[in-house]
């Protein structure tokens, strides 16, 4: 039986589950979180939380069942938790999270035919199968759907069944092939280094959907590398361009005839709890450096570093797409690239789209529910 008890001078409430797990939860924490404060539809918060003392505290605290009941001093107004809520929202532990899935790294000996696949059917249909891909498409940050049918907008309809697309001033779906008066190289038949799309961008895009609907001239092979593994591998081996790359600002720039986009970003952003965040890397759309003159050389070392690492064996894959195929890879982890192709002989079409991480998480946590 869950059991309580009252640390009055520390103002908390202790709990004890059968478990064995105990926690202490703060009074005010727990008048905050009082389920009454809460929109019973919308699930949103309406108690104001100004609305009470920051010294306010509890005159008795029972278990009752399943619930732990508390009643306040200051209006008698009685809280009930759910004992295995208060489980779940333990201080200092906080909700599980079934989209943090931690990623797998992987490297150049890493064969591109072991990287997860999911059937365009399966994915469309089964929720489950959903499910199963996109969360292995977390951990290797690259996976690849067969059997797309050879159809402009099948690429989209499943990044639909994920979230809602992004829209970039290349539109919601933009079209990859060799086009006249060009206003992206990716618009060209030349090779593109590895790199991340749209890092000009003040959030750049999440997952990346690239559905191959040709892919029949010479040339046009693809290359992937993981960002996280070479920001891990430079993190041992070179501790000061790890440094640099992740602190110092540098611009990135897209600019055409109707748009101007530009962002400082670092290469490589660590989230507020020290994780690999996400990779800004982008040879094409890097604007000029603006750094102080003498703080550029000891710069253009550590990133010239980085960039070497994105052209080794050690980290990069090779793969040619056949129509019918598509690759789903995270945007801001994965850096992605092509090797030139010749357009005289034969027609090379991908059609390309994103949907954000958020709403790729919030599909991987609606379709975990129940599932616990
Ligand atoms: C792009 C891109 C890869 C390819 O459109 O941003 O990187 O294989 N394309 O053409
Ligand atoms: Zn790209």
């Amino acid at each position: 039986m869950t059991t309580v008890f009252l640390r009055g001078g520390s103002r908390m409430l202790h709990v004890a589950w059968p478990n064995g797990t105990s926690a202490d939860f703060p009074f005010l924490w727990l008048r905050d979180n009082c389920p009454s404060g809460f929109h019973p539809q919308t699930n949103e918060r309406q108690f104001d939380l100004t609305g009470v003392s920051p010294d306010i505290a509890i005159t008795s605290a029972d278990v009752d069942g399943g619930d732990i009941e508390l009643i306040w001093n200051e209006d008698g107004h009685v809280s009930r938790y759910d004992a295995g809520w208060l489980f779940d929202h333990r201080p200092g532990v906080g909700l599980a999270d079934p989209a943090a899935i931690a990623p797998i790294l992987w490297r150049g000996d890493y064969p591109a035919t072991d990287l997860p696949r999911g059937s365009a059917r399966s994915l469309m249909t089964d929720d489950d199968a959903l499910l199963d891909f996109l969360t292995a498409a977390k951990k290797t940050g690259l996976a690849l759907v067969d059997g797309m049918a050879d159809d402009k907008d099948a690429g989209m309809a499943i990044a639909r069944r994920i979230g809602f697309l992004r829209e970039t001033n290349f539109g919601t779906t933009f079209e990859v092939m060799s086009k006249p008066n060009p206003n992206n190289l990716a618009y060209t038949s030349h090779a593109l280094p590895l790199h991340t799309d749209l890092a000009n961008q003040e959030l750049p895009p999440g997952f990346q959907f690239l559905h191959c609907l040709a892919n029949d001239a010479e040339g046009g092979g693809s290359t992937f590398c993981d960002g996280f593994a070479i920001a891990t591998d430079l993190r041992d081996e070179d501790p000061d361009a790890f440094e640099l790359l992740s602190t110092t600002p540098v611009p990135f720039r897209f600019h055409d005839a109707d748009y101007d986009i530009r962002r400082h970003h670092t290469v490589i952003d660590l989230d507020l709890f020290g994780n690999l965040q996400e990779l800004h890397f982008n040879a094409h759309l890097a604007g000029i450096f603006d750094l102080p003159a003498d703080r550029m050389e000891a710069y253009y070392r550590a990133y010239r570093r980085i960039m070497e690492m994105t052209r080794s064996d050690d980290y990069v894959i090779s793969t040619r797409l056949t129509g019918g195929e598509m690759v789903i890879f995270d945007n801001r982890r994965i850096l992605h690239g092509r090797s030139a192709f010749n357009p005289n002989t034969g027609f090379r079409h991908l059609r390309g789209c994103y949907v954000d991480r958020g709403e790729f998480d919030s599909r991987i946590r609606v379709l975990s529910r129940g599932k616990r």
